[in-house]
């Protein structure tokens, strides 16, 4: 996950390969809550790890939920054991639902039902959500609920209920809202339906049906089968009682298809031929996890996809998407859709709207205004900083994309704190007149699809060039390790320690009982050819399955990699390896010829230096704090020795690229350094400063 103050998407070319999605968020926190209501134990496949399950998983454990293993680990089932439909009369708890609309809803309506002393919480976002259409209803049945802020919002106090007042009359809900209030009602009255039919009446419209469905699909499969009377009553039947299934499988995600599947349509164009999926020679996007078969009404959205122009084939739990032909599906055709069925995944249409050959037109998407931001608003916002002309009303936004390649904008695209804003804009990196695009914020598309950027670029193709490089180098002791390690950091950018692949190679060689000099200098490259090295996402360094990050640290270590990076072979054999780590969405790569023979055409390299005698002192508290005896003349002498040494060397002499900025450190702190690098970045930047 990127957890970057923002994340630069270079422009991107193509799209081609195959995705795994992560579960659905829908399903999941409907699954878990039901597993919880239940008797019995309850074992959850492909359960989502996100904000909104993990404040979920928090919730049924403080409420006496048996939950195996504390965690979601990927690939290994969740196991909840549940209350079996009801709680001790002495129950209490404050629960912290973050702005998790999919736990403060339900849990609200079912702890309602079940009775006890119970705070709802959750950030201040979630406080300007509505929730008084929901605690009307359930006041109709006899439910204390009270406001503890604002008339109609959470935070809420629930008490016990009483129910003696209740009678046959239907419980109503208004249906124009918000739809999770109805699937709150669904999954809370089955508690209260030992002895009588319980019947739930919509008022006003009843918006987003599609997760209604996925409601009434879910409770089937814990035991409840409700009768659903043209989506405006709902009886959920007398002796109704939650059965675990046993065991039940999370679909993914349709919602997250929907900027898969815009990719396959904006993206995929013709392929080289090692790269197409077929005779017809044509690149594709293959998404897995969801369907054709799915529950979830998102799914309706290659129905949109299709319409804009997509080439979309499908399988029960497959689904692949193409480019349609140019004329035909490309550019994307316009559209004006009532998106009342896919409110969620319409936002990617909206994005979608930028390829179009005219006015896109997405009706009926009143509820965006009531999600996790005023979706309206915001997408007419970022829309239009990247020149398209938008207009924006109660229920309805029209897109029309720039008129030309010239008018295209690069944009820093605000996100609200919100998943899908931050998902569907990546989509804008697409745009033909190959301007990155900056993602503020990339960490809140945690809500539900932590490793979106991740799954991106795993199927995305951009030209080398495009691919940005920052280059540090400077004299030993200079610090530009740390700093590169903290600018990649900041940027959420690959990195490249050049030295440590020849600690790397210097250290196979010497296992390998060579002697490092000219004589074996062809014998060394080609080792360094086909070693077997792999950097993790913590930084340790491994060799084949050793890990020897400590092992290329040691002074003899280094003194070898000295030795076998003056042998030109070496150098050569090592150029593929360093190429290949400039992967998206970018590289900071540290060493002495990143800038001037590995990435010759990078944007920004900086050379780092320091007097001998600072880089002495440097060098000889780092020694000390690792309980390294050390003398500050000794050290300073062996600096200038070797700043000599490497200077003077025929083969890849120490000497900044001619464009280099140069950064003299002696008087600036880490985080000084760090910050001019980064500044000097900004200024790169068509966004201007963040
Ligand atoms: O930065 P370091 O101390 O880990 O580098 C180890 C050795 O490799 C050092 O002698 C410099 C050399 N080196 C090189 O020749 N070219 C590079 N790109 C990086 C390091």
């Amino acid at each position: 996950m990127f957890t970057t103050e923002f994340l630069d998407l270079p422009a991107l070319d193509t799209a081609h390969g195959t995705v795994s999605l992560p579960g659905s968020k829908s399903i999941s926190n409907r699954v878990l809550l039901l597993a919880a209501l239940s008797q019995g134990t309850t074992v959850i496949h492909d359960l989502l790890d996100s904000d909104d399950t993990r404040v979920m998983l928090a919730a049924l454990r403080q409420l006496g939920c048996r939950i195996a293993p504390d965690a979601v680990v990927p690939g290994q089932a969740i196991e909840v054991t549940g209350i079996g439909g009801q709680l001790p009369a002495d129950a209490a708890a404050t629960l912290f639902l973050g702005n998790a609309g999919t736990a403060m809803r339900p849990l609200t309506a079912a702890l309602a039902v079940l009775g006890g002393s119970f705070e709802m919480t959750g950030v201040p976002r979630m406080y300007e959500r509505p929730i008084g259409d929901l605690v009307d209803a359930l006041r109709q049945l006899g439910c204390r609920i009270a406001y503890l802020g604002n008339e109609g919002f959470p935070p809420l106090k629930i008490g016990r209920p009483d129910f003696s007042r209740f009678g046959q009359a239907p419980i109503q809900v208004r249906g124009d809202v918000s739809s999770q209030f109805l699937t709150s009602l669904l999954m809370a009255l089955p508690l209260q339906a030992g002895s009588r039919d319980i019947v739930i009446e919509v008022v006003g419209e009843l918006i987003s049906r599609p997760y209604i469905h996925i409601t009434l699909e879910l409770l089937a499969r814990f035991g409840i089968a409700v009768k659903n009377e043209n989506w405006q009553r709902f009886v959920i039947p007398a002796g109704s009682r939650y059965r675990s299934p046993g065991e039940i499988h999370v679909e993914a995600d349709a919602s997250s298809a929907s900027y898969f599947i815009a990719l396959g349509a904006i993206a995929t164009g013709m392929a080289d031929t090692a790269d197409a999926d077929n005779a017809t020679g044509r690149k594709s996007i293959r998404i897995l996890g969801v369907g054709r078969d799915s529950i979830q009404g998102d799914i309706r959205f290659v129905e949109a996809a299709r319409a804009m122009g997509a080439q979309v084939e499908s399988g029960p739990n497959w689904l692949q998407v193409a480019r349609g032909e140019p004329g035909q599906g490309w550019p994307l055709k316009a559209i004006d859709l009532d998106c009342n069925h896919i409110p969620d995944a319409a936002m990617t249409l909206a994005v979608m709207a930028l390829y179009a050959d005219g006015t896109t037109t997405l009706r009926n998407i009143a509820s965006w205004r009531v999600k996790e931001t005023d979706r309206i608003a915001a997408m007419a916002i970022e829309l239009r900083k990247l020149g398209a002309t938008v207009e924006e009303g109660p229920d309805y936004i029209r897109i029309t994309p720039p008129a030309s390649r010239a008018d295209w904008k690069a944009a820093s695209i605000h996100t609200y704190d919100d998943h899908r804003v931050a998902m569907c804009f990546s989509l804008a990196a697409f745009n033909p007149a190959k301007l990155p695009v900056r993602i503020e914020d990339p960490k809140c598309v945690a809500k539900t699809f932590p490793d979106y950027f991740e799954a991106l670029f795993s199927v995305c193709q951009t030209e080398r060039e495009r691919i940005p490089v920052i280059c540090i180098d400077g004299p030993t002791a200079s610090g530009k390790g740390t700093i590169a390690a903290e600018v990649a950091r900041a940027l959420g950018y690959q990195l490249l320690d050049s030295g440590a692949l020849y600690r790397i190679t210097g250290l196979a060689a010497s296992r390998a009982g060579l002697a490092l000099d000219e004589s074996n200098e062809e014998t060394i490259a080609e080792m360094a050819l086909d070693m077997p090295v792999r950097f993790d996402a913590q930084q340790r360094v491994w060799l084949g399955d050793e890990d020897i990050s400590l092992a290329i640290r040691s002074e003899q270590a280094g003194m070898n990699a000295s030795r076998v990076s003056a042998l030109p072979a070496v150098r050569s054999a090592l150029v593929d390896l360093q190429l290949a780590f400039q992967t998206l969405p970018g590289l900071v790569a540290d060493g002495r010829d990143m800038g001037t023979v590995i990435f010759p055409h990078a944007p920004l390299k900086v050379y780092l230096s320091a007097s001998a005698q600072c880089r002495a002192e440097r060098r000889y508290k780092q020694l000390i704090s690792k309980g390294i005896s050390a003398n500050i003349s000794t050290l300073l002498a062996d600096l200038e020795a070797r700043d000599a040494r490497d200077m003077q060397r025929a083969t890849a002499p120490l000497k900044p690229a001619e464009d280099a900025l140069l950064l003299d450190s002696s008087e600036l702190t880490i985080e000084q350094v760090v910050a001019q690098v980064l500044s000097w970045w900004q200024e790169r930047q068509p966004f201007g400063r963040a």
